[in-house]
This record gives structure tokens, C-alpha cells and sequence, in this order.
């Protein structure tokens, strides 16, 4: 019998399906220690971000030579040694379209946040306050720059929406200006960094933050930050040192350099707003991740 390891949690339809397609499915979270060794007496293992597939934990479970097939329910296959499993013939499959609305959903959510302070107005009526003229120099988004580091999936559709709220929308990325990219204006990095008045990130993890002290000093007054995609993208001590500097209006992200985070400044920062890496937790969304692993597993094993 195959048999599946899910360690990060899966749809309850996406494992029925596979459980009366006669697949044996194991849901459960093993740390660092113990995972490699559980993962000897499975076919296949299905993770979201919190799983670490490292090099080690990959040289133990591949000692039975039963694993095959890694799956991520998600996009970010950045927590696993993939160039490792596939050179020992283990497959490495991800779900890059499941979420992709989902995650420009909160990206977008995060543009309104920020430009009226609803995280904060919302946190301060809880407290039992009724501070109007604090939050009275909310803006507007129509009308604003808004700069997209990476115009792949989940960045179109942020464009798109933005858009459509009477932004300007700008970007860049690695692979330059493409026709298909239009109407969205393609402006270098370094351009994007000093002209826009929201800046979102949706890139993959890179070697190193895109956005550290030297980019934020290069950034228009009051500018407004969203990262959805990874922590690392962003040099989180610059950030707060900007924030606190007043040269960044305000941050929101999802996601973090370690998570959960503890990073205690940006945890109690009043100008942040903060999500428990959330982008892809949508009904929708993790329905959609389910029925592509259980294609993934069946296509695999059938
Ligand atoms: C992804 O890469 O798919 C997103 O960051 C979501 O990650 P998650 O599945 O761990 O929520």
C-alpha cells in the first residue's frame, strides 16, 4: 500500500479522496529530530512552509530508498532541499496556482490596512478608545504609485486590482520588460525603489533582503510596505530603523525572517501590521492545493 505522510495539515477532502482511492494517509507533525527516520516508511510526504526538508533530514529518510515524491501544498518550495531530493531521484512538485489569488487578496488587503490604519484603529477601539483625530490623515490609494517587485503570478493580479483602484501601478523583475506585462510600466529596481508610495514584494526567497538600510534611505518620504512573499526578502532591523526614522510610514507583513517570528521590535511596533503567514489560509485557496495534490499523488502512484 502507498503510503502518504501529510506533516503540515491538508484539506479533510483532498485526504478522503486519496484514502478511498485505497492510499494509506498519516497526518502528522514531526520536529527535526524524528522526521527523517518516520520518513523511511513512506512513499510520499506532503508539506506547507513549516516542514524543513534539509539535506540531513533527506539523508536519513532516503536510507530505505522508499520516499519518492515530496509534495508542498503551496508555492514557496524554499524549505526544502529540492536540488538534494531530485538528485537522489525524489521528486519535487509544488501547487504554483492554487493560491495565487488568495495571496494578491491579502497583498491588496494590506494596501487598504496601511493607507487607514485600520490595523491600528481596530486594535485601539478594542482597548476602549475612540481616537478620531488620530487616524484623520488616512489616503487615499487612487491616484498612488504603487511599485511590484516581481510581476509573476500573484503580482499580475495585484497589478490588475490596483489598477482597477486607480492606482499607477509600476514594477520590475529579473526578466525585464515582456509584452504580456502591459499596460504595467517597467521600471528599473533601483527606479521602482525611489518613485512609488507603496511598495509590494512578490518575489521568491533570494540569497539575500532585496530591501535592506541602503534601499530604504533611497525610498520616497512616508512610503507604505507590503511583503506577502518572504521574510528574508526585507532586512527586518532596517525596516524597523526606517520605521522609526519616519522615512517608512508603515509596514505590513505576512510574512518574516524566522517564523513565528520573535522578533520583539516589530512585534510591539505601533506602525506595523502583522498576519501569521496567512496568504494562502483561504477556503478557497487550500480546497484548490487539495484537489492538485491529489492529482500530484495519483498521477504518482497510480
Ligand atoms: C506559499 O509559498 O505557498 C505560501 O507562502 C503559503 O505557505 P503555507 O502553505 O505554509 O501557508
Amino acid at each position: 500500500m502507498i503510503r502518504i505522510l501529510v506533516t503540515d495539515g491538508m484539506e479533510k477532502s483532498a485526504v478522503s479522496a486519496l484514502r478511498q482511492r485505497g492510499y494509506e494517509v498519516t497526518e502528522q507533525f514531526y520536529g527535526p529530530d524524528e522526521l527523517g527516520k518516520q520518513l523511511q516508511d513512506f512513499d510520499a510526504v506532503v508539506v506547507r512552509s513549516a516542514t524543513k526538508l534539509t539535506q540531513p533530514i533527506l539523508e536519513t529518510a532516503l536510507e530505505t530508498g522508499r520516499l519518492k515524491l515530496i509534495v508542498r501544498g503551496g508555492v514557496g518550495i524554499d524549505n526544502i532541499d529540492s536540488g538534494y531530493a531530485r538528485a537522489h531521484g525524489v521528486e519535487v512538485r509544488n501547487t504554483p496556482n492554487a493560491s495565487s489569488a488568495s495571496v494578491a487578496g491579502l497583498a491588496v488587503g494590506f494596501l487598504f490596512s496601511l493607507s487607514r490604519s485600520l490595523y491600528d484603529a481596530n486594535k485601539t477601539m478594542h482597548e476602549g478608545k475612540w481616537e478620531k483625530k488620530k487616524y484623520a490623515k488616512g489616503i487615499e490609494l487612487a491616484g498612488k504609485t504603487l511599485g511590484l517587485i516581481g510581476l509573476g503570478r500573484i503580482g499580475k493580479i495585484v497589478a490588475q486590482t490596483a489598477s482597477a483602484l486607480g492606482m499607477k501601478v509600476q514594477y520590475t523583475n529579473k526578466t525585464g520588460h515582456k509584452p504580456e506585462n502591459e499596460p504595467f510600466r517597467y521600471v528599473s529596481f533601483d527606479e521602482l525603489i525611489r518613485t512609488s508610495d507603496f511598495i509590494s514584494l512578490h518575489m521568491p526567497k533570494a540569497d539575500g533582503p532585496l530591501l535592506g538600510k541602503a534601499q530604504f534611505d533611497a525610498m520616497k518620504d512616508g512610503v507604505m510596505i507590503v511583503n506577502t512573499a518572504r521574510g528574508a526578502l526585507i532586512d527586518e532591523g532596517a525596516l524597523l530603523d526606517a520605521l522609526d526614522a519616519g522615512k517608512v510610514a508603515s509596514a505590513a507583513l505576512d510574512v518574516f525572517t524566522e517564523e513565528p517570528t520573535k522578533n520583539e521590535r516589530l512585534i510591539a511596533h505601533p506602525n506595523v501590521c502583522l498576519t501569521p503567514h496567512i496568504g494562502a489560509s483561504t477556503v478557497e485557496a487550500q480546497e484548490r492545493i487539495g484537489e492538485e495534490i491529489v492529482s500530484i499523488l495519483t498521477g504518482k502512484f497510480n
